[in-house]
C-alpha cells in the first residue's frame, strides 16, 4: 500500500510517502525562520506560506521516495485539528491531487498521526505497539491521554487543564530569551543545568485524576526569575524540564497501572526531548516512542496513519471523504470515560 500524506495543520508544510510501514520519503518545509521574529505562529502567514510550497514539497517527496503520482494508491491529508486556514491548504490540495490522479481521498485526524508515527518500520527491526495501549499525545497544541482498547478506538483518559506541555516549553523558552521555537532551544539548555539547583512546585502534585496543568509551573519561572534574576538560566530551564517530564511520566504510569495496561506509546513533538526518552526509559512499561523524525509535525505520519486505516477498514467512503471540511477543533476521543475501579479519582 502505497500512500502519500501531506500535514498543513501548523507552521510546517510535511509530505510524506509510505509503504505500507516503510516511510520512503518525509519532507517538511519549516516556517519557524519566518514566525520568530513576532515569537509564535501568525496564522494568516502559514497559510499564505502554505500556498506556495505545498507543491513543491508534494513534488520533493515522490522525488525522494521515486515514486510517480500515478503509482500511489491513495492520498491523505490533516482534516484536523490546527489553525482553519493551514489545514484547508493541504486538506485542498491533497483531495485535488487524489480527485486528478483517480485515486481514493483518506482524511487523517492530526493526533491519530502523531500515534501512528510510532507504526513506522525502524532500523532494528523492532515490532510496532499493538492495542491495548495506554497513549500519551505531548505535543504544541495538545497534551492527552487516550486508553486504546483496540486499533483506532481511542478513550479519554485525561489531559491538559490549561497548557499543552510544549506549549509551556516554548512560553517558558521565551521567559528565558530564548529563540522561537523554544522547546528545542530549552531542552538543549537544560542538558547543561542541575535540575535540583532550583526550587519549583511540582504541577498537580497530590492529584488523584490523571489531568495535567503546566500553566502554574509557567508562572513560577516568571515569578522565581524576577525575584532572582542571578539564577543560572540553565538551572532554571533544567528544573522547569525535570517537573514537565516528571508529571507527564508520573500521570501516564499511574494512568497505565489503574487501567491494567502495560504499554505506553507516547507521540507528539514533546516526544523529541530526550530528558523524556530517558525516564521513559527508566519507567516499569513498555514504551514506544516515535523515530525523532517522526516526532514534531510531518506527513509521513499521515500516511502511515492512512495506512493503517485502510488496512483495518478498507477505502473510505469517497462521497463523505471528499466533504470532509477543515476542522480546528476536533475531539479524537470516543467518550470520555473511567475505569471501573477508579470511578473515585475526581478530574
Ligand atoms: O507535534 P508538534 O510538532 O506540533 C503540534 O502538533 O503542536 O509539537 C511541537 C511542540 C512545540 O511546542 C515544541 O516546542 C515541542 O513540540 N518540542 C519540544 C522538543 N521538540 C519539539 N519540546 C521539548 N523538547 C524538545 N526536544
Ligand atoms: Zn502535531
Amino acid at each position: 500500500m502505497l500512500v502519500l500524506g501531506i500535514d498543513t495543520s501548523c507552521d510546517d508544510t510535511g509530505v510524506g510517502v509510505a509503504r505500507g510501514r516503510s516511510v520512503l520519503a518525509n519532507v517538511v518545509a519549516s516556517q519557524a525562520a519566518l514566525h520568530a521574529p513576532l515569537g509564535g505562529v501568525l496564522p494568516e502567514t502559514a497559510s499564505r506560506e502554505h500556498l506556495s510550497a505545498v507543491d513543491h514539497v508534494v513534488a520533493e517527496a515522490l522525488r525522494r521516495a521515486s515514486v510517480d503520482r500515478r503509482e500511489l494508491d491513495a492520498v491523505a491529508a490533516t482534516r484536523g485539528p490546527g489553525l482553519a486556514g493551514a489545514l484547508l491548504v493541504g486538506l485542498s490540495y491533497a483531495k485535488a491531487l487524489a480527485w486528478g490522479s483517480a485515486l481514493p481521498f483518506v482524511p487523517v485526524h492530526h493526533l491519530e498521526g502523531h500515534v501512528a508515527a510510532c507504526l513506522a518500520e525502524r532500523e532494528d527491526g523492532a515490532p510496532p505497539p499493538e492495542p491495548p495501549y495506554l497513549c500519551l499525545i505531548a505535543s504544541g497544541g495538545h497534551t492527552v491521554l487516550f486508553d486504546v482498547p483496540e486499533a483506532g478506538r481511542y478513550v479519554h483518559v485525561g489531559g491538559s487543564r490549561d497548557d499543552a506541555a510544549g506549549e509551556a516549553f516554548d512560553k517558558v523558552a521565551r521567559l528565558l530569551g530564548l529563540p522561537y521555537p523554544g522547546g528545542p532551544a530549552l531542552a538543549a539548555l537544560a542538558e547543561r543545568g542541575d535540575p535540583d539547583a532550583v526550587p519549583l512546585p511540582r504541577p498537580m502534585a497530590r492529584q488523584a485524576c490523571f489531568d495535567f496543568s503546566f500553566s502554574g509551573l509557567k508562572t513560577a519561572v516568571a515569578v522565581l526569575l524576577e525575584r532572582r534574576p542571578e539564577l543560572p538560566p540553565a538551572d532554571v530551564a533544567a528544573a522547569f524540564q525535570a517537573r514537565v517530564v516528571g508529571s507527564l511520566v508520573d500521570v501516564a504510569a499511574r494512568a497505565a497501572t489503574t487501567f491494567g495496561r502495560d504499554t505506553l506509546v507516547v507521540a507528539g513533538g514533546v516526544a523529541a526531548n530526550r530528558s523524556l526518552r530517558g525516564a521513559l526509559a527508566a519507567a516499569d512499561l513498555r514504551t514506544f516512542v516515535p523515530r525523532l523524525d517522526l516526532a514534531t509535525d510531518n506527513g509521513a505520519m499521515i500516511a502511515l496513519a492512512a495506512v493503517e486505516r485502510l488496512r483495518r477498514e478498507g477505502v473510505p467512503d469517497q462521497s463523505v471523504a471528499f466533504a470532509v471540511d477543515a476542522a480546528p477543533y476536533l475531539p479524537l476521543a470516543d467518550a470520555p470515560s473511567r475505569p471501573r475501579d477508579a470511578s473515585r479519582t475526581g478530574g
